[in-house]
């Protein structure tokens, strides 16, 4: 029997782990605490948006998708987020997801901001630092050029320690099923290598990290920090 299974039913897909007691984990952008979150979000509140700096209008690509929290906040301020997710089974579960929201009122909206891609973002990053022609499906992408993007969102997957283990519990499920993203330096080496003006990547707030670009500023909230690189290059 494996570990892990995706099932549908009327309120959507949800991964569960057989070997774990653990609720399931959905991914519903009109449950009750998700809602909560969004119309308190603000740049006090919400250090994502003041490291982003959202605001209508801004394009942001961010590379890990996940369960798409972060990306939905950043669209529903207004912001045209380009989502990029690479395992299958969280992209299936978040297109569902964002499906399902278009059929809420005061979230549809928000859901036509949203533009998500199943792929690995170290291609894509790697495509709009080297448009060559053969390599590039603009189309697809739905960018044309390297700075199509005002900031890139970076937010690995980190191991989840002590009291947030207990807050966080489908964080760690989803922690179980996809591991810990180790090609973070990477993927933001990359980001860099593209050229946009703001990078934003968001680490645990305590840890050993170091990232491979110096971050210009950060902020630092409980659990997580945000670091930012801008401006990426000086004139
Ligand atoms: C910590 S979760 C992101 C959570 C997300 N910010 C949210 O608000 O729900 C990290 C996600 O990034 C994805 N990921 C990591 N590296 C990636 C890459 N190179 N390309 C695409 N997706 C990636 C993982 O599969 C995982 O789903």
């Amino acid at each position: 029997m494996s570990q892990f299974k995706l099932v549908s039913d009327d309120e959507g897909y949800y991964l569960e782990d057989r070997f774990s007691r653990q609720k399931p984990l959905r991914i519903q952008f009109n449950s009750p605490e998700y809602l909560h979150r969004l119309q308190d979000a603000g740049k006090r509140s919400e250090l994502i948006l003041r490291s982003v700096r959202a605001a209508p209008g801004l394009k942001v690509l961010d590379c890990t998708a996940g369960l798409g929290r972060d990306a939905f906040l950043l669209a529903h301020k207004g912001c045209e987020v380009t989502m990029l997710e690479r395992s299958t089974v969280l992209a299936t579960m978040l297109a569902d997801a964002i499906t399902r929201a278009t059929r809420v009122e005061g979230l549809a909206d928000t859901t036509q901001r949203l533009n998500l891609h199943r792929t690995d973002a170290r291609c894509f990053l790697g495509a709009l630092a080297c448009p060559a022609e053969d390599q590039y499906q603009p189309d697809q992408a739905g960018v044309s050029k390297g700075k199509a993007f005002d900031v890139i969102y970076i937010d690995p997957m980190f191991p989840i320690r002590g009291k947030s283990a207990l807050v966080k519990g489908e964080m760690q499920l989803l922690q179980r099923f996809l591991g810990v993203d180790e090609d973070a330096a990477e993927l933001i080496s990359l980001a860099f290598a593209t050229g946009s003006p703001r990078l934003v990547v968001k680490r645990p707030a305590q840890g050993p990290w170091k990232s491979p670009v110096p971050p210009t500023v950060v902020f630092t909230g409980k659990t997580s920090r945000f670091e930012v690189i801008a401006p990426v290059h000086q004139p």
